[in-house]
């Protein structure tokens, strides 16, 4: 039953996501799916089967992605609903993917294992050299500049703003992307965190030099 289930879940989100060009297609989730995993073993905690399943479909529901939230949890419920998902299970993945989206820096005590340990994955996907490249996916499809340095790095700042205020994808490092590291929860991710973070740190730098004419 189990390796039944989680073919469907990967026929049906490659399927929904399949080639979505703002950086959470299909490979993605299987990054995030494959790193969460990958904690659960390394700690030692959490239901293996509702980790793969929620990494698997946490960004069916995004607002980000669709037109309205509902739509997405009517999607995922018929998901569930044709699969025969038992309602705990059901219940246990909806609260994880409602809990775990960042949306300009919202803090939610998440209550399960599983949900820190998806979440972690998620974030991990955000940063590295795969962040990078995710960032700026995200920025041209949604026809942000690259980088203008008359527009200020917001500190503070509402769901709306997050999402449709100005903004460039490097302005998303400073009000995003450097500040996953610290909002990680397991120790495993944070170790998995730190070459990544380094990547990012360097990519910066060299990108204001190059931003400078200081390498002419
Ligand atoms: P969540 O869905 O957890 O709230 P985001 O909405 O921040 O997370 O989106 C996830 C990914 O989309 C980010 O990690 C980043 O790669 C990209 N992204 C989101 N907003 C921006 C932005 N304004 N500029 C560049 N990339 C962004
Ligand atoms: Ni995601």
């Amino acid at each position: 039953m189990k390796d039944t289930l989680i073919e469907q879940a990967e026929i049906f989100v490659r399927t929904e996501l399949g080639e979505d060009p703002t950086g959470h297609d299909w490979y993605h989730v299987d990054r995030v799916r494959r790193s969460a995993l990958h904690i659960c073993k390394e700690e030692g905690l959490g239901d293996p089967l509702v980790i793969e399943l929620a990494a698997l479909l946490h960004d069916i529901p995004d607002e980000k992605l669709i037109d309205t939230v509902e739509q997405g949890r009517a999607k995922l419920g018929s998901f569930f609903k044709s699969n025969i998902v038992p309602a705990n299970i059901q219940d246990h993945i909806f609260e994880i993917i409602d809990t775990i989206s960042y949306k300009g820096g919202r803090k939610i005590e998440l209550k399960t294992i599983e949900a820190k340990i998806v979440q972690d994955a998620d974030r991990l996907d955000a940063i590295g050299a795969i962040g990078i490249a995710r960032a700026f996916a995200y920025g041209g499809k949604k026809g942000q500049l690259i980088y203008h340095p008359n527009i200020q790095v917001r500190e503070k700042m509402s769901l709306e703003e997050y999402r449709s205020g100005k903004s460039t994808s490097i302005h998303h490092f400073y009000e995003k992307l450097l500040k996953l590291k610290d909002l990680l929860n397991t120790n495993t991710a944070r170790k998995m965190a730190e070459k990544r973070q380094q990547m990012m740190l360097s990519f910066l730098e060299q990108f204001f030099q190059e931003w400078d004419g200081q390498d002419l």
